[in-house]
């Protein structure tokens, strides 16, 4: 029989690319979203894609009964994939008890759910912002995390450690934390992709909107770090990469093979590239000139960070393989479906 996986978020960005992943690979999908960055229209897109529509169940998280009465509808999930929270650093800083409640209280409500439920398996969407600034580069899940820059951040810090407590307090659960880098572009069918609602505050979508007319320019935000061109480095990894290594990492765990009850792993592709880097790559494989501005530092902005996905290559037997080119280009093209 497949297995049962419930994705939370799975109407957003990466959940809805993990969605379709699961969905590929045999698995049954049941997604539950409140619909506060995305919209059910997704839903389409990913049965577009797969030719199966996922299960979809419209409620939020932190609603302890609403998240009971799923689990008993739903019953027999195997594992969960939590990509449920929000997630901009700015607003965070400005809304920080929004940000503790909805990504604190989502994960407490299912980890205290699975053991009455019978689900025993945890897949926690972190990020690389847990680093801040790494001494070395590139980072491995072994450097400590730095004090958190905003309170998402910190939210972020403070799930990996309720999970980490919670299994160790002996909780019938194993977890997986995936620490992504720079999620980027979309499905390649351009059927499902990024919603960035008003100005992005990411590049690579502000370098699309910018490309379609809908902004005047991209402002770079410093070009005096010390990185090769002086702009930021970061690791842009395709989204559908990332989507493939939440599969692996639901199969694992599904098959017993984690060696410890928490384990944490890089999702990055090991390339560093430049701001200036983006706007020439995206220009060269869109064919499109990309008016933009060196301005000064963004607040807050750390300067260089890649990943060494070394332990996820070996352990996950997964790797990063898409081009930057390509990431790009599907960027442009789901950019392209939405103007
Ligand atoms: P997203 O906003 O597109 O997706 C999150 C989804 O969760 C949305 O559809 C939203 O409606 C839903 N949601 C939020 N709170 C909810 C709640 N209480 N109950 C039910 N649904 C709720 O974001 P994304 O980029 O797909 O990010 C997914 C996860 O990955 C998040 O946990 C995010 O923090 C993490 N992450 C994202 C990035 C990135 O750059 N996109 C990087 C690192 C980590
Ligand atoms: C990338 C680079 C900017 C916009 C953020 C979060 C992090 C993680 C991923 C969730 C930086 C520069 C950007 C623009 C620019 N999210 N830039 N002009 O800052 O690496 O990380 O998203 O966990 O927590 O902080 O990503 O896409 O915002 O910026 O020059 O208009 O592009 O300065 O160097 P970042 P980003």
């Amino acid at each position: 029989m497949k297995k049962k996986i419930l994705v939370t978020g799975g109407t957003g960005y990466i959940g809805s690319h993990t969605a379709v992943e699961l969905q590929n690979a045999g698995y049954e999908v049941v997604i539950v979203d409140n619909l506060s960055n995305s919209s059910a229209d997704v839903v389409d897109g990913i049965e577009r894609i797969t030719g199966k529509r996922p299960t979809f169940e419209q409620a939020d998280c932190t609603d302890y009964a609403a998240m009971e009465r799923l689990f008993a509808k739903h019953k027999g999930i195997a594992a969960i994939i939590h990509f449920a929270a929000s997630k901009a650093v700015g607003e965070s800083v400005h809304k920080p008890l929004l940000y503790y409640r909805n990504n604190l209280v989502s994960l407490l409500n299912l980890l205290e759910l699975m053991p009455k439920h019978g689900t025993e398996h945890f897949v926690f969407s972190s990020s690389c912002t847990v680093y801040g600034q790494p001494d070395q580069l590139p980072v491995t899940e072994a450097a400590p995390r730095k004090p958190a820059e905003s309170p998402y951040g910190n939210t972020k810090q403070i799930c990996e450690d309720i999970i980490a407590d919670t299994v160790k307090s002996g909780a019938p659960i194993k977890a997986i934390l995936l620490r992504y880098f720079n999620p980027t572009g979309a499905h390649p069918s351009a059927e499902i992709g990024e919603l960035p609602l008003g100005v992005p505050q990411n590049l690579v979508p502000f370098v699309t909107q910018t490309a379609a007319g809908i902004r005047p320019k991209l402002s770079v935000f410093g070009s005096d770090y010390s990185t090769p061109d002086g702009s930021c480095v970061r690791d842009y990894i395709h989204v559908v990469d990332l989507a493939k290594a939440h599969v692996v990492a639901c199969q694992r765990m599904l098959e017993g093979k984690s060696k410890k009850a928490v384990e944490t792993f890089n999702l990055g592709t090991g390339r560093g590239v430049s701001v200036l880097e983006i706007v020439r790559t995206f220009e060269k494989v869109t064919g499109v000139k990309l008016p933009y501005e060196v301005v000064g530092r963004r607040a807050g902005d750390i300067e260089q960070i890649w990943a060494d996905p070394t332990f996820a290559n070996a352990e996950l037997g997964w790797y990063a393989k898409e081009t930057l080119e390509a990431t790009l280009a599907s960027a442009w093209k789901w950019q392209q479906r939405l103007a």
